[in-house]
């Protein structure tokens, strides 16, 4: 059984394992991670789909200002596992996600990615072109969904991240995690 759930601290290995695959070891050098580092994802919008207690699939939403006063979400990476793909969790995922957004009363949303796959959820490139991102990008991939009507209508400029900032590792911690990759 399918279970849509909120992300938790137990999950992020997993996450980040699934991500590694999915996207390969060069993902953080996408445009799009310019608009997460250093951040936290925005409140109550990390989801894991799990089945019989198997990490199946991940998806985040990021708070990000579509050009100067227009807030929206940035959602991504979103990666089901290799073997579970086909399933409609991807889609599961989606639903939940924007869902959820809505209810906490978001907007707008924005993501880089296959309009084939997420035109079926809204996403469309007209409402983003007069948008641009921190760092190369493929424009008919820049793609947004208004929540609300005319959401984006205000939408020009630079994208900019505006969530909260992580935690600064401590030393220790980090003297401990490289001494960890390198044993
Ligand atoms: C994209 C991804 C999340 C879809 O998840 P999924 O669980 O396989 O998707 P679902 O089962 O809900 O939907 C499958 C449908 O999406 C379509 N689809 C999947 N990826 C697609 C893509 N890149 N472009 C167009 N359609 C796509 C499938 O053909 C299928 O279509 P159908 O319903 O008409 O048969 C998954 O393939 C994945 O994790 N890929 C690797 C990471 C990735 O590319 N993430 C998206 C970044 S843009």
């Amino acid at each position: 059984m399918l279970i849509l759930r909120s992300e938790s601290a137990s999950d992020i290995a997993a996450r980040e394992a699934l991500l590694d695959t999915a996207f390969g070891a060069n993902r953080r050098a996408k445009t799009s991670e310019r608009l997460r580092e250093r951040r936290l994802a925005a409140e109550g919008l990390s989801f894991t789909a799990e089945i019989g207690g198997e990490f199946a699939a991940t998806i985040r939403l990021w708070d990000i200002a579509a050009g100067p006063g227009c807030p929206a979400l940035l959602l991504g990476p979103l990666a089901v596992a290799a073997h579970l793909r086909g399933q409609g969790i991807g889609c599961a995922m989606m639903r939940h996600a924007l869902a959820e957004a809505a209810k906490l009363g978001h907007k707008a949303v924005l993501l880089v990615g296959d309009e084939p796959y997420y035109g079926r959820f809204g996403f469309r490139a007209d409402v983003t072109e007069r948008l641009w991102l921190p760092g190369p990008f493929e424009r008919a991939r820049l793609l947004g969904l208004e929540i609300e009507p005319g959401a984006l209508q205000s939408a020009r400029g630079m994208v900019s991240a505006t969530g909260r900032f992580a935690p600064v590792p401590a030393l220790g911690d980090l003297v401990r995690q490289v001494e960890m990759l390198a044993a």
